[in-house]
């Protein structure tokens, strides 16, 4: 008889709080987990109480989001398929882990969220819920009622007056946080449709951005990024201060076809701006940080990582096994990247460690003293024989 829900203060909640209550005659709970939603979170107190909401909780989970998730999958390199840097995979679990918490505060009995019966969220949620508190009930109302659409959602709002802008209606659904912000459904439906130029709420496009290119240095400390310009932030202020960053020179625009785990297709448009910068200044200080075989099994486990993550296993044995493993490969992984940013392109063009590995006397044409010619020959000689053998069989 006590229900928590994960509210947005959208269309789908906002009908689903009523819905609930109607339906099992019980308090409902209205949760809203602040991941970086920005304006969208205003006055959703007074709306989750007009929608019938007996109590409403909202916690800024900023800091934890950016710290023991994102931070944790850019460690580990984590890209799904052509691209997609898991902003969205990443929230789900955080946003119901403090649900859970919410749920077992207030000893209810079930917990709800508005994740569809077609997508991904619907199985990250509920993962996370069986992971962490497997005694509570799950309730999926995309799943259980008779609804068909959003128009069906817009006229029950309208005979229950809940408060929904349903006029504001976007043509496409959205999903924003501190990493990312997500682009499906309606017109997008069609991967052939360009994204239309005013759909993008976060990154100005490439074309229009400064004319001016922007160096920027960015410090890592055991792969975690620490510092802009010399200037220390916390994990989301350092993240909220790079999307500024990002965002004025168009930097992270994708438009993707990704594979759901449930086994439907599905056009995708992200904008990830300092997401993105982060992603390829990593990189750039792992080539001088990490050795070659380390790097190399690192890379060939990325995908199966990042596929963990998109299917919602955050909170599996093997996702964190995997963890371990990543960060043990970030050990050194300390130093400096200098970006240069320019018109969405965000351009690597300089990188120093304290742990570098590249010997400049190593590297240069010129002769020296630490690596014997003679040595490669043999090399190169053993590793030829079995190709001597195989093309020479037979003759
Ligand atoms: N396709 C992306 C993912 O599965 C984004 C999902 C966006 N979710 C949403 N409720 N709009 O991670
Ligand atoms: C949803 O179905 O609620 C959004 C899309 C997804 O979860 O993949």
């Amino acid at each position: 008889d006590k229900i928590v829900l994960a509210y947005s203060g959208g269309l789908d909640t906002s009908v689903i709080l009523k819905w609930l209550k109607e339906t099992y005659n019980c308090k409902v709970i209205a949760y809203v987990a602040d991941v970086g939603q920005g304006e969208e979170l205003s006055g959703l107190e007074e709306k989750a109480k007009a929608s019938g909401a007996d109590k409403f909780y909202s916690v800024d989970l900023k800091e934890e989001f950016v710290k023991n998730y994102v931070f944790p999958a850019f460690r580990a390199n984590a890209v799904y398929e052509a691209g997609y840097l898991l902003g969205t995979s990443l929230a789900r679990p955080v946003i119901a882990r403090k649900q859970i918490e919410v749920a077992l505060e207030e000893n209810a009995d079930a917990v709800a969220h508005g994740a569809t019966a077609k997508g991904n969220d619907q199985v990250r949620f509920e993962l996370t819920y069986m992971a962490l508190a497997p005694h509570l009930k799950i309730i999926a109302p995309w799943r259980q009622w008779e609804f068909k659409g959003r128009s069906d959602l817009i006229a029950y709002a309208q005979e229950k007056k809940i408060p929904v802008e349903a006029t504001l209606e976007r043509p496409y659904s959205m999903d924003r946080n501190l990493l990312h912000i997500s682009y499906e459904g309606g017109i997008l439906e069609d991967p052939w449709e360009t994204p239309p130029a005013d759909m993008f709420k976060w990154t100005i496009s490439p074309e229009k951005a400064e004319d001016e290119p922007e160096e920027i240095i960015i410090g890592f400390e055991k792969g975690n990024p620490v510092t802009i310009n010399g200037e220390s932030f916390s994990p989301a202020d350092f993240l909220d201060y790079l999307n500024k960053i990002g965002s004025r020179h168009g930097i992270g625009r994708i438009d993707i076809v990704e594979n759901r785990f449930v086994g439907i297709k599905s056009r995708g448009v992200y904008e990830t701006p300092g997401g993105t910068i982060l992603n390829i200044a990593h990189r750039a200080l792992e080539t001088i940080t990490m050795d070659r075989e380390v790097m190399h099994l690192r890379d060939s486990l990325i995908p199966r990582y990042a596929e963990l993550v998109y299917y919602g296993f955050w909170f599996a044995p093997e996702r964190e096994a995997l963890q371990t493993f990543m960060d043990k490969t970030q050990e050194n992984v300390s130093g400096e990247v200098k970006l240069k940013l320019y018109k969405g392109q965000c351009m690597v063009v300089g990188r120093r460690s304290p742990y570098s590995l590249y010997f400049p006397e190593l590297a240069t044409f010129e002769a020296g003293e630490s690596y014997n010619a003679k040595d490669a020959e043999g090399f190169i000689k053993l590793h030829g024989l079995r190709l001597k053998i195989w093309h020479q069989k037979g003759k």
